[in-house]
């Protein structure tokens, strides 16, 4: 576990952007290629459509249209940013991953650092609370921080038990000690390794090399044991959101929002009862986008901030697990 505790020296989340693919497909789509139903469906995630990349669409692309609307929303200048971090699990390349590309397109400038960071769903919030230590710490001025997922590349479309949970989409954050707005107050990380089989792609790596793998083997696709991750969710994102709220002074009455990740409805309405909170002061969207893995938090909270729901001086609450287990929690004010 790391968190973050010197609330002098913590940055600002400056601006969120975010993009989905044009492409839907709704439940009742669904229905006609797999023995499923939108009643079973909506019952039991609440999601009714998930937008989802085409073949010839670029997952990095939507890192880029969302980091280029997170820029221009900001008072930094792309020219500024030093170092970006790439939340991602499925890299457009193994090697290199996909943020040399987004790099590349955004036209940065050509010498400063960027990596992808793996953190299952996590990854966004990890990525967040590495640019915050890297600015504190490291002497990192403007970061720029992606959410970008397209596991409708690597989802068996013939598994009912998983393609109906996922779509596609990016999300991105200029983070910077400049501006007065978007404060982080603390910012936690965690992990749980002794769940790390829950969710897993176990081809395409050295384990089960991509060379390996043919279309037929299951191995090469996301496969989980949801009744073990639904389980373990809620005890995640309230352990990690106890925690940035106890390590910024504050408790769950001075929370405006909670932006959750968006996996599952019942996930969500389970951590909201147990925090003691109102649906009312949290942000859902798993209806339209599905689980979108790292970008479920920066597209929700973009949304939240756009329908008027978020407001200048709230105080917000993300928080997310996944893969790995990973887990955390970062809270600002808005
Ligand atoms: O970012 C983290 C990613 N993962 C998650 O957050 C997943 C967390 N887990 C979940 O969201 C839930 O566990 C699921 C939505 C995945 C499943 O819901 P559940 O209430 O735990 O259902 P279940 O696993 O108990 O499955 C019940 C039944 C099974 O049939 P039998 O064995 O009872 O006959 C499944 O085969 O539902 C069946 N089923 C489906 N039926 C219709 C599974 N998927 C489907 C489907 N349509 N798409």
């Amino acid at each position: 576990m790391t968190e973050s505790s010197d609330k002098e020296t913590l940055p600002n989340i400056l601006s969120i952007g975010a993009a989905v693919p044009e492409g839907v497909v709704t439940n009742e789509e669904l229905e006609k290629t797999l023995d499923t139903s939108d009643e079973w469906i909506t019952s039991r995630t609440g999601i009714k459509r998930r937008h989802v990349l085409k073949e010839e669409e670029k997952p990095s692309s939507l890192g880029v249209e969302a980091s280029r609307e997170a820029i221009d929303k900001s008072p930094v200048d792309p020219e500024e940013i030093d170092l970006v971090v790439v939340a991602t699990n499925v890299s457009d390349m193994p090697i290199p991953g996909s943020s040399p590309f987004i790099v590349k397109e955004l036209g940065l400038s050509r010498d400063i650092p960027f990596f992808d960071l793996k953190a299952g769903c996590s990854g966004f919030l990890y990525a967040v609370d590495v640019a915050a230590n890297m600015i504190g710490g490291k002497g990192y001025a403007e970061i720029l921080v992606i959410g970008l997922e397209a596991l409708s590349r690597v989802v068996n479309w013939d598994d009912r038990s998983t393609c109906v949970l996922f779509g596609d989409g990016a999300g991105a954050a200029v983070i910077s000690k400049r501006g007065n707005r978007g404060r982080i107050l603390s910012t936690s990380i965690y992990g749980d390794p002794s769940k790390a089989n829950l969710i897993k792609v176990e081809g395409g790596g050295t384990r089960l090399p991509p060379a390996k793998g043919s279309e037929e083997d299951e191995r090469y696709y996301i496969r989980m044991e949801g009744k073990g991750v639904f389980k373990s969710a809620v005890n995640m994102m309230k352990r990690s959101s106890l925690h940035v709220l106890e390590d910024a002074g504050l408790d769950l009455s001075d929370v405006d929002w909670i932006v959750p990740h968006q996996a599952n409805i019942r996930i969500i309405k389970q951590l909201a009862s147990s925090l003691g909170v109102g649906m009312d002061r949290v942000v859902v969207n798993v209806d339209e986008y599905a689980n979108t893995s790292t970008a479920t938090i920066p597209i929700a909270f973009k949304e939240g901030i756009e329908e008027g729901s978020i407001e200048s001086g709230d105080v917000v609450l993300l928080t997310a697990f996944g893969a790995g287990a990973a887990y955390g929690a970062t809270l600002l004010e808005w």
